[in-house]
C-alpha cells in the first residue's frame, strides 16, 4: 500500500511544498490532485527558491514522476510559463517527467473575467478569491460544459471553437454585468499556442497511476489549498472550488482506497488565512505582526500567488481537531515552530465559548462561529532561535512542551517539526519521544 496522501489541515498554505520536497527523496511519484494555479508551493534549496503553482513539488527531485491529475483546473499559458521559469533555474521538465491527466479541465480568459466579475458583484461579501479563474472552471466542470485538458489533443480548430464558443458565453454574463467583455478571437490565441506545446504531456494518468501501484511504487498525492478551504467541510461559502481533503486525492487522481498507506497532515504552529470568511483566533496588534513577518523573507505571511498579507492568529486546535476527523489523519506536522522563537507567552484555542456553551469542535453555522469565543489555553514561551536544531532534546524545553500539548489535544502523533524554510531544517522523529 504505497500511497502516502498529504494534506494541508489549516487554510492552506501550510508549507506542504517543503514537506512533499522533503518526502520526495523515497518516492517515486508525486502527484497534485485538486485546485490550480491558485495554490503556491514554494521550496528553497541551496539559496534558490522554487515557486510552483500548477506543478508538484516533486519536480526538483530527477527520479521522480509528477503528475498533475484529473481533479485539478489548469491555465495552460500560465502552466507553460511556470515550465519555463523552472527550465530557467536548471530544472528539467520533459513527458516523461511530468505528466497531465487527460481529465483536468482547463481555465479559460472566460473563467479569470467572471471570478474578477462576481468578486465585484458580491461586494463587502466578496470570498476574497485569488482571481485565477478557479471557481468558474469548476462550475463549468459540473455543469457539464467545461473545456478538458484533453480537447488540447483534439485537432485545433475543435479546441479553437470550443474555447471561443465558452468566451462568447461568458461575455453574455459579463455585459450583463456592466464589465468588460473579451475579444474570443484574441483571447483564445495564446491558448492555441500553449495547447500545442502541452500536447505532449497529456496522458491518461489513472491508468498510468494503477500500473506504478500495482508495480510497487511509491506515490505521494499532494494537497494544494487546505481542509477548511474545502467546498463541503470548509466554512462555505468562504472555500475554494475543490475537495483539497484526503477524500479529494482518491476522485482528483482516480486511485482507489486500498493503496492509501498514511494520510499526513501538515499545520502551521500557528493560524493564517487569506481572504474573507470566518478565523476565530485572527489577531491583530503586535502578536500578529511578529507572525506575519515583515514581507523582506519569503517565508513572511504575504500570498505566493497574490502577495496579499495573510490574516495571523494563534493556533486553533478546535479547527485543526476537525483537520484530523474530516480527513482522518494517522500523523501530523508542525511547521514554522522557529516564528514561534521570541514570544514570551503562546495560547492554544482549545475549545469555543458559543451562546454560553462550551465546544470542542467547529459549530454547523458560520453565525455561530461568528460568535465563537475561543477559550485559551496559555504557554510559556521560548527567546532562543530554534532554527538550527535538528535534534528533538536540542529544542528548548517550553517548545518541547508546546509540541507535545498540540499533539495530546488533538489526539494524533506529531512526527515532525519545521524550524526553517531549507530542506534540513527538519527536528524529525518527534513521536518517539512526545
Ligand atoms: P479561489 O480558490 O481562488 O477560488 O479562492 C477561494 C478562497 O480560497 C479564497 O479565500 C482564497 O484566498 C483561498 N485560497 C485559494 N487558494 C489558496 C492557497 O493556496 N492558499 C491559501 N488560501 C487559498
Amino acid at each position: 500500500m504505497p500511497v502516502t496522501i498529504l494534506i494541508g489541515a489549516q487554510w492552506g498554505d501550510e508549507g506542504k511544498g517543503r514537506v512533499v520536497d522533503w518526502m520526495a527523496s523515497s518516492a517515486d511519484i508525486v502527484a497534485r490532485f485538486a485546485g490550480g494555479d491558485n495554490a503556491g508551493h514554494t521550496v528553497a534549496l541551496d539559496k534558490d527558491v522554487y515557486k510552483l503553482h500548477h506543478i508538484p513539488s516533486g519536480i526538483l527531485h530527477e527520479n521522480v514522476v509528477s503528475i498533475m491529475g484529473n481533479g485539478m483546473v489548469v491555465n495552460p499559458v500560465n502552466l507553460l510559463r511556470e515550465m519555463d521559469l523552472l527550465r530557467e533555474q536548471g530544472v528539467e521538465i520533459r513527458p516523461e517527467r511530468l505528466i497531465l491527466s487527460s481529465r483536468a479541465h482547463i481555465i479559460t480568459p472566460a473563467h479569470i473575467a467572471l471570478d474578477e466579475a462576481r468578486e465585484v458583484s458580491l461586494g463587502d461579501a466578496k470570498i476574497g478569491t485569488t482571481l485565477r479563474g478557479i471557481g468558474p472552471a469548476y462550475l463549468d466542470k459540473t455543469g457539464r460544459s467545461g473545456i478538458r485538458t484533453g480537447d488540447m489533443l483534439l485537432d485545433i480548430e475543435t479546441f479553437a471553437e470550443r474555447l471561443t464558443d465558452g468566451i462568447e458565453a461568458a461575455n453574455e454574463v459579463l455585459a450583463q454585468q456592466g464589465m468588460e467583455t473579451l475579444n474570443p478571437a484574441e483571447a483564445a490565441e495564446s491558448y492555441l499556442e500553449a495547447a500545442l506545446k502541452l500536447r505532449p504531456f497529456i496522458k491518461d494518468a489513472s491508468t498510468y497511476l494503477y500500473q506504478a501501484l500495482r508495480a510497487g511504487k511509491n506515490v505521494i498525492c499532494e494537497g494544494a489549498q487546505g481542509t477548511l478551504l474545502d467546498i463541503d467541510h470548509g466554512s462555505y461559502p468562504y472555500v475554494t472550488s475543490s475537495s483539497p481533503t484526503a477524500g479529494g486525492a482518491l476522485t482528483g487522481l482516480g486511485i482507489g482506497p486500498l493503496f492509501v498507506e498514511r494520510v499526513l497532515g501538515v499545520a502551521k504552529a500557528f493560524s493564517t488565512r487569506v481572504g474573507g470568511g470566518p478565523m476565530p483566533t485572527e489577531l491583530d496588534g503586535t502578536v500578529a505582526q511578529h507572525l506575519r513577518g515583515s514581507g523582506a523573507n519569503f517565508w513572511d505571511e504575504f500570498g505566493t500567488t497574490t502577495g496579499r498579507p495573510r490574516r495571523c492568529g494563534w493556533l486553533d486546535i478546535v479547527m485543526l481537531r476537525y483537520g484530523v476527523s474530516v480527513n482522518g489523519l494517522s500523523e501530523l506536522m508542525l511547521t514554522k515552530m522557529d516564528v514561534l522563537s521570541g514570544l514570551d507567552e503562546l495560547k492554544l484555542a482549545v475549545a469555543y465559548e458559543i451562546d454560553g456553551e462550551r465546544s470542542e469542535y467547529p459549530p454547523v453555522t458560520n453565525e455561530q462561529l461568528d460568535r465563537a469565543v475561543p477559550i485559551y489555553e496559555c504557554l510559556s514561551g521560548w527567546r532562543e532561535d530554534i532554527s538550527g536544531c535538528r535534534s528533538f532534546d536540542e529544542l528548548p524545553a517550553a517548545a518541547r512542551r508546546y509540541i507535545a500539548r498540540v499533539s495530546e489535544l488533538c489526539e494524533i502523533p506529531i512526527n515532525t517539526v519545521s524550524v526553517g524554510p531549507e530542506r534540513e531544517q527538519l527536528v524529525a522523529n518527534v513521536v518517539k519521544q512526545v
